[in-house]
């Protein structure tokens, strides 16, 4: 079939594209190429195994000029999480604005949908207590303990991002009347092509370039906070699978995509120093907390396996020491770069 993904020359879109097209169908990208996210938009454009329509998702004219297609992957997206507390409208208008109109579209189309939102509308997510029962958001007391995130959990998200999400998955509400809507919700998805020069994302680009200086890596308070890591290849062969398995009209379908292992901070930095191929130098805490950081994420997964989706493959060791590795001799952002993004944050008292 072809199939339209939005964001499909960026991290997760060259993945998915490349296990699509050995799988025989036909594919074309809209995707803005923001300088943010693309070092060089040519290469970009190059390694996508079909056409790239350039274009902003969240520009009503940019769809009109896409062709038909049997399916859209909606991945497009503005992902930082400390970024979006003061690029507020930015993110508001691509994340929301940009799934409605992916929705609309698809909707004309009469082709199914699987949109890409993030456990980020969790926020603190799922809590157990012998006094409290199960909470949500914020934590009640000392005694309770985090517990795996489920789909049908409420969402309390504690960044502009988190909430741009939620948001943008309510926008795809509305269709659900006509195709069928998968929304998928990953959690940190790590791999090769991540983005290595945008310091405004992921924790392990920033690991990876305090490794290649040879400093400490900088974690951020105690380092005991958790997150959930999945493998690009892991989340690639879920969105696969929810596009050849679409469900039910009428139904919004939600699935989490982790890899359902908590790993802290700690043994984060651990496993990147061990993957790394010259001598490393620990960690270095920094007593901070970034407006919009959560303490802990970890997915349920049992509702993908009850689904018959595949379940994820690899160990977060295993898929962090990948990462390091392909990702060794490639050029990315300096480590400084890092510090400049939180200086941004602390500027404008989004830190404490
Ligand atoms: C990330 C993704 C988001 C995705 C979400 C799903 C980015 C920017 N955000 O958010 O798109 O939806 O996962 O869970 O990729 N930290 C340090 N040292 C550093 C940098 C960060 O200790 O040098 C800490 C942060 O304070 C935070 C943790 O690492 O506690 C993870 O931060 P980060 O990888 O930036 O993003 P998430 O908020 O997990």
């Amino acid at each position: 079939m072809k199939v339209l993904i939005t964001g499909g020359a960026g991290f997760i879109g060259q993945h998915l594209a490349r296990r699509l097209v050995t799988d025989g169908h036909e594919l074309v990208a809209l995707d803005h190429l923001l300088g943010q996210v693309h070092l060089d938009p040519e290469a970009s454009v190059a390694a996508f195994p079909g056409e790239v329509i350039v274009g902003d998702v969240a520009d009503e004219e940019a769809w009109a000029s896409l062709p038909d297609v049997d399916a859209v992957v909606h991945l497009a997206a503005e992902t930082g999480t400390g970024q979006s507390m003061y690029e507020v409208d930015r993110y508001r208008r691509v994340n929301i604005g940009g799934t409605e109109l992916a929705g609309r579209f698809a909707a004309a189309q009469g082709a199914p949908i699987v949109a890409l939102s993030s456990r980020a509308v969790y926020g603190e997510g799922r809590h157990g207590c012998p006094e409290h029962g199960v909470t949500f958001g914020a934590v009640c007391c000392d005694r309770a303990t985090a517990e795996d995130s489920q789909e049908g959990d409420e969402h309390r998200p504690v960044s502009v991002y988190g909430e741009t999400k939620s948001e943008g998955e309510r926008a795809l509400d509305g269709v659900t009347a006509q195709i069928p809507v998968t929304t998928i919700r990953p959690q940190n998805v790590i791999g090769p092509g991540q983005a290595l020069h945008n310091p405004y994302t992921g924790v392990l680009a920033a690991f990876l370039a305090m490794l290649k200086e040879g400093k400490p890596l900088t974690v951020y308070g105690e380092g005991t906070q958790t997150r959930d890591f999945i493998h690009v290849q892991d989340l690639a062969a879920i969105i696969a699978w929810a596009l050849t398995n679409p469900g039910d009209i009428g139904t919004h379908r939600v699935f989490n995509a982790g890899s359902g292992v908590r790993t802290t901070l700690v043994e984060l930095a651990d496993h990147a120093a061990s993957g790394a191929p010259i001598e490393t130098h620990g960690i270095t805490h920094l007593d901070i907390h970034r407006a919009g950081d959560i303490d802990d994420a970890c997915a349920d997964m049992s509702a993908v396996a009850a689904a018959g989706a595949p379940m994820p493959q690899w160990s977060t060791r295993d898929a962090v020491a990948d990462f390091i590795r392909s990702s060794w001799e490639k050029p990315g952002a300096p480590a400084d770069a890092w510090d400049k993004a939180l200086g941004e944050l602390k500027e404008r008292g989004l830190t404490s």
